[in-house]
């Protein structure tokens, strides 16, 4: 299926690695041109190098960090500047550190709305003018499942990122029907977040190794694995493209059928 992305521009934030990277290389597949950051350089470059194998747009990567709203700024110029507009953004984050409530300290929750939410805030406030001059505008904010079901060890997850699904919803009533917004929940995505996890969970006891909880992740999925960042990918580049015109403000679950609600 020809999702009709040629030529366009499409900006992802947090996208060196996993879920941001998994977006920006499904958006170059299709044709894009594609933006992408992060704030370690070697990896960013190694990304851009990834990219420009296999794009036959251009690719531009800049080195950013998404919890500084000048840096966001600079970024979004620096986009526009390169392709002539911005037709699409994808946003993506780190992730917060695995705690439990009792060990949340009142900095972690603060860096977290920042990370989560106002990166978001300050790149959606950002890109919103050049979308809107654009025949084709969409927002795709890359989300969790924790948003709909609290993972346990993940408080700053499952409280902050609801934040995210909150302006998501917002803005798909107030900025249509020029731009579309929705979201994209995943639930195991196999990418260096998720390993990250894993090792915090065998440190607390709850998995003997890396195996054991890669084990116990993927039996929870009526799919019976976790999933490749690659099948994220596939759904944020259908979410941008016309062959969703008509689907704005919806919260989109990729995780095998994890999630019963
Ligand atoms: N993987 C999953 O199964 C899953 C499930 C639900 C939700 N999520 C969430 O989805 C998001 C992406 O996860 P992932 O699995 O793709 O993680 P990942 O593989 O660790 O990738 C995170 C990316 O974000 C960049 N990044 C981190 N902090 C940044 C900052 N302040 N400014 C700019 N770039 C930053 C990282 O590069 P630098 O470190 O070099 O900046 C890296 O490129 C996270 O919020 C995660 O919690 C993931």
């Amino acid at each position: 299926m020809d999702l009709g992305l040629d030529g366009n521009a499409a900006l992802v934030t947090a996208s060196s690695s996993g879920l941001g990277l998994a977006s920006a290389t499904a958006l170059a597949r299709e044709g894009a041109d594609v933006a992408i950051c992060s704030r370690d350089v070697d990896r960013l470059e190694d990304a851009r190098e990834r990219l420009e194998g296999m794009a036959s747009g251009r690719v531009v990567a800049r080195q950013t960090d998404v919890t500084d709203p000048d840096q966001v700024a600079a970024l979004v110029d620096e986009t526009v500047a390169e392709f002539g507009g911005l037709d699409h953004l994808v946003t993506s984050a780190g992730g917060p550190p695995s705690t439990t409530f009792l060990e949340t300290t009142e900095r972690q929750w603060y860096e977290t709305y920042d990370l989560l939410v106002m990166s978001v805030v300050w790149t959606i406030e950002n890109a919103h003018p050049h979308l809107l001059g654009s025949e084709a505008g969409t927002i795709v904010c890359i989300a969790s499942r924790t948003v709909r079901e609290a993972a346990d060890g993940l408080v700053l997850s499952n409280a902050v990122r609801r934040g995210v699904t909150g302006l998501v919803q917002t803005i798909s009533r107030e900025f249509a029907p020029e731009i579309r917004a929705n979201a994209v929940l995943p639930g195991t995505i196999e990418t260096p977040r998720i390993e990250e996890l894993i090792e915090a969970r065998v440190d607390r006891g709850v998995y003997d190794d890396y195996e054991d909880g890669l084990a116990a992740m993927a039996s929870d999925v009526p799919m019976d694995r976790i999933g490749d960042p690659g099948e994220l990918g596939e759904a944020v580049a259908y979410l941008s493209s016309e062959r969703a015109s008509y689907v704005n403000g919806v919260e989109f679950p990729i995780d095998g059928g994890l999630m019963r609600g």
